[in-house]
């Protein structure tokens, strides 16, 4: 489509591609992946930019003007994020992003662990997790960990006997996530949550895709660690936190400055702080609103493309689902063809936006196979999708899946 190699500008690069696709009111691909990322918005965007250049002090230097100024920003933004998840503001550590705040929370919490009783324990997690919490968990079953990775039922969902099954008497950490980034399942996190609670075990969620998009309350969750990402809520990317129960054995990932309680040192990015707890407090202010708009979407979309592909297969639940979220398999066409041909008109993802190309972990833990899996779309829809959108991409899906069928 377009060759990097003799743009030496970024911003460059941007023109380029946008006068790539046209003029024309619509923007073509048409944006279906939300769930990968998020536009950061304007307000979000307003938030941060005295935070570049003009109060651009360090944070953790409070020896001058400018550092105070850093500091109180950070501060207020800790509290804004706080009082969002009802939590106190001491127990946010801020990371890079949700991937960084669950590896702290695993290995860190897996680490302390070991060497507060001597030993490596057992762990828990589920097939269908992302892989920002497969792989350090499967990275402490290289260090001696033992770790049980359950499957889901059909519809994507675990129960708490799931969990009760897969206890041993050495568990002492499960992981799961609220809100699926493949098939947008929600998960009954109270209730596994309770189910760990009951044995002193530490439950861990991943609330990446969830935040910003459902209600989040963590002492009704009842949880002891929660990681959060930034940009998936409209705002900025390279900034997420991990929420710890202050009383939670903890080791660092790495050593330096002690920013962070000594948890996360590093000099503090004090924007993409700002524009985080922007980002939420819009998103807690717009989360009713945006949920039934998007619900109201995503199911015309689901409905239209039944009509006019009825043998559609839906990968995980309807009910328990994410509203952005659609994630569906095409029977009889092949995955590589689908996808080639919707890529110029349709921006969506065969699964994780992490997955590198290979088959979807996800939707193959749900029963499918490599070549369903491949042949497998997922839809994300944002706060900018319109109508006019759906019809659209309607349109284009099943007229691409008949001619592949005809072909
Ligand atoms: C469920 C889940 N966890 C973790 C991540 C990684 O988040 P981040 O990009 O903030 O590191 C993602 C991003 O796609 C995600 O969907």
């Amino acid at each position: 489509m377009y060759s990097t190699g003799l743009i030496r500008d970024s911003s460059a690069m941007v023109k380029m591609v946008l006068n790539l696709s046209g003029q024309s009111q619509q923007r073509y691909p048409l944006a279906f992946d939300y769930q990968a990322t998020t536009p950061c918005s304007e307000e979000v965007i307003d938030a941060m930019k005295p935070y570049w250049n003009e109060c651009w002090g360090n944070a953790s230097n409070r020896q001058n003007r400018l550092g105070l100024l850093a500091s109180a920003a950070v501060g207020l933004a800790r509290e804004q994020l706080g009082s969002n998840l009802n939590i106190k503001p001491e127990s946010l550590i801020f990371t890079s992003g949700a991937t960084e705040a669950n590896n702290l929370a695993l290995l860190g919490h897996a680490r302390a662990k070991a060497r507060e009783i001597g030993r490596p324990g057992h762990l828990i997690t589920v097939t269908t997790e992302h892989h920002a919490v497969l792989d350090p968990m499967r990275a402490l079953r290289r260090e001696g960990f033992r770790l049980s990775e359950i499957n889901p039922n059909a519809d994507g969902l675990i129960s708490p006997v799931d969990l009760i099954n897969a206890f041993k008497d050495d568990t002492f950490m499960v992981s799961v996530m609220i809100a699926n980034n493949e098939i947008g399942v929600i998960q009954p996190i109270a209730d596994l949550a309770r189910t760990c609670k009951q044995r002193g075990i530490t439950f861990h969620t991943d609330a990446a895709q969830a935040f910003g998009h459902l209600p989040i309350d963590i002492s009704e969750l009842g949880v002891d660690l929660l990681s959060l990402s930034g940009h998936k809520l409209y705002g900025p990317k390279g900034i997420g936190a991990l929420v710890m129960r202050s009383d939670l054995p903890m080791l660092p990932l790495y050593w330096g400055g002690g920013q962070e309680m000594g948890l996360r040192p590093g000099t503090i990015p004090v924007p993409l702080v700002v524009g985080f707890a922007k980002a939420a407090e819009i998103a807690m202010r717009d989360l009713v609103k945006r949920s039934e708009k998007l619900t109201f979407l995503r199911n015309r979309l689901w409905e239209e493309l039944n009509q006019l592909l009825p043998d559609l297969i839906l990968n995980g639940s309807l009910e328990q689902r994410l509203p952005h979220n659609l994630n569906f398999t095409v029977p009889s066409v092949l995955g590589s063809r689908l996808h080639r041909s919707l890529r110029p008109i349709v921006g969506l993802s065969s699964g994780s936006a992490c997955s590198n190309g290979r088959p979807s972990h996800v939707l193959r833990a749900l029963g499918r196979s490599s070549t369903q899996a491949e042949a497998s779309l997922r839809l994300s829809i944002g706060w900018h999708t319109t109508e006019d959108d759906i019809k659209l991409a309607v349109k284009a899906i099943a007229k691409v899946v008949n001619d592949l069928r005809n072909w």
